[in-house]
């Protein structure tokens, strides 16, 4: 086999073979594919797409590039949740604990931020002492006795996917359903949980922008879960704003411990996809017979405060200094500089929200990485204190920002104010659920 015929008949749109496909992940993940070749193909993969087939062959041949975490030796369902990349989508941080303090087993590795998105493990070091890598016997330790454990991937979990992503980040071809899909399952799968509940994001602050996509991605995704035979459910949920109001790493930190604190109501968007994502979570695991009895526990556990109470127990596990996971104390993490309210450029009706824009204005502040070497200030990022739809008054902020490197600020600004638009007229009614899609 040559790749440079395989790449020529993905160019001319034909199918491949799963030995094909296994020639590729192989070959390029052992160094005897080069870049370029594997970037021409990922851009051919991008234009002409694959089948399902193709797809479930990429899938299982990423998975199988490094190795696999055995979790077996662990009671219960072992679950985990996977998002698809937001803006102030501090979910995990919720609902791990919560679906814990319910009787789950929620064992999850997590990512960093990628683009304009933010990453769970970037907020967990925003607390003082945590340590997100733990070797896997420790990881396993943490789950059996807490019941959750949120740690950064350990071992050789899929070598494939991370040189296959970083050729794509520099390359433009990391829109592409098929290479989404594989790249994502390749990693849930090696990761060993018997059950997967995936929020695949749509929306100006998401990978997929149209619901259309969204679909489509979910289905595949759901299909190649099926198809190895893990439980595998995928909700659609709304990224045109970001989910919470805090987008920053402690600043996101704090609003998941004023959900575990009964401080946020239900039918805040928050609320909601972290219940969504739980009810799911809890049903996958069979601890709860409908999704009224699920969401009925998940809420008794908020409200008991054994969800926070999870939630310190495993930042304790990690290393980390749990004293701060209280409302008395988690304002020390968001000490700044200066914060700095922020006006709209007008009056009106918000009718459009770039959350990628948003994300953005955030990390130019700190709260996120413009290159690999760059470090994170925990502290900076933006609150909100309006949502898509809303009236503004010229004289209310916006939101507030957290800035400790005013140089930045402008830039910040900038890019904040481009993410808005307004309107006159009361603007429709965005949904914030789109659907729910099972195997
Ligand atoms: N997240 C991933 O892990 N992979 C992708 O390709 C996109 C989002
Ligand atoms: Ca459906």
């Amino acid at each position: 086999m040559r790749m440079v015929d395989l790449i020529e008949k993905k160019v001319g749109g034909e199918i491949l073979s799963g030995d094909e496909i296994r020639y590729i992940v192989k070959g390029f993940t052992d160094g005897s594919i080069p870049d370029y070749q594997m970037a021409a193909f990922q851009m051919a993969v991008v234009f002409n797409g694959m089948t399902d087939r193709e797809t479930a062959d990429l899938t299982m041949a990423m998975m199988h590039s490094g190795d696999v975490v055995d979790l077996s030796d662990l009671r219960g369902v072992k679950v985990d949740k996977h998002s698809t990349g937001g803006v102030g989508d501090t979910t995990t941080l919720v609902i791990a604990p919560l679906v814990a303090a319910c009787g789950g087993t929620v064992a999850k590795m997590s990512g960093r931020g990628l683009g304009h998105t933010g990453g769970t493990l970037d907020k967990l070091e925003s607390i003082p002492g945590v340590c997100i890598e733990q070797p896997m016997a420790r990881f396993k330790e943490i789950v059996d006795e807490i019941g959750v454990a949120v740690i950064g991937q350990t071992g050789n979990l899929v070598p494939a996917d991370k040189k296959m992503y970083a050729l794509r980040d520099v390359t433009a071809t990391v829109r592409s359903i098929p290479l989404i899909a594989s790249s994502i399952m390749s990693k849930k799968l090696a990761a060993g949980t018997d059950a997967i509940v995936l929020d695949v994001k749509t929306g100006t602050g998401a990978f997929m922008q149209t619901v259309d996509e969204a679909e489509k991605l979910a289905h595949l995704m759901v299909s190649i879960g099926k198809l190895v035979g893990r439980e595998c459910v995928a909700v659609i949920t709304d990224m045109n704003q970001p989910l919470g109001l805090a987008v920053g790493n402690a600043l996101e930190v704090r609003e998941a411990v004023e959900l575990l604190s009964g401080k946020i109501p239900a039918g805040d968007p928050l609320y909601e996809v972290c219940m969504l994502l739980g009810v799911h979570m809890m049903r996958v695991s069979k601890l709860a017979k409908t999704e009224v009895e699920a969401r009925e526990k998940l809420e008794s556990a908020l409200h008991s405060g054994a969800g926070l109470e999870k939630l310190r127990r495993m930042i304790a596990a990690e290393g980390g200094d749990a004293s701060y996971i209280d409302l008395a104390r988690i304002d020390e993490l968001c000490r700044v500089n200066k914060k700095i309210n922020v006006y709209p450029e007008r009056a009106g009706y918000i009718s459009s929200m770039n959350a990628e824009r948003i994300g953005t204005a955030a990390q130019i502040l700190g709260a996120g990485r413009a290159t690999k070497e760059e470090s994170i200030d925990p502290a900076v990022g933006l609150v909100m204190k309006k949502r898509l739809g809303d009236f503004i008054r010229a004289d209310e902020p916006l939101c507030v920002m957290y800035v400790n490197d005013e140089s930045k600020l402008n830039a910040a600004l900038n890019m904040f104010h481009s993410a808005f638009e307004y309107s006159d007229a009361k603007p429709d009614y965005r949904p914030m659920v789109y659907d729910v899609v099972r195997a």
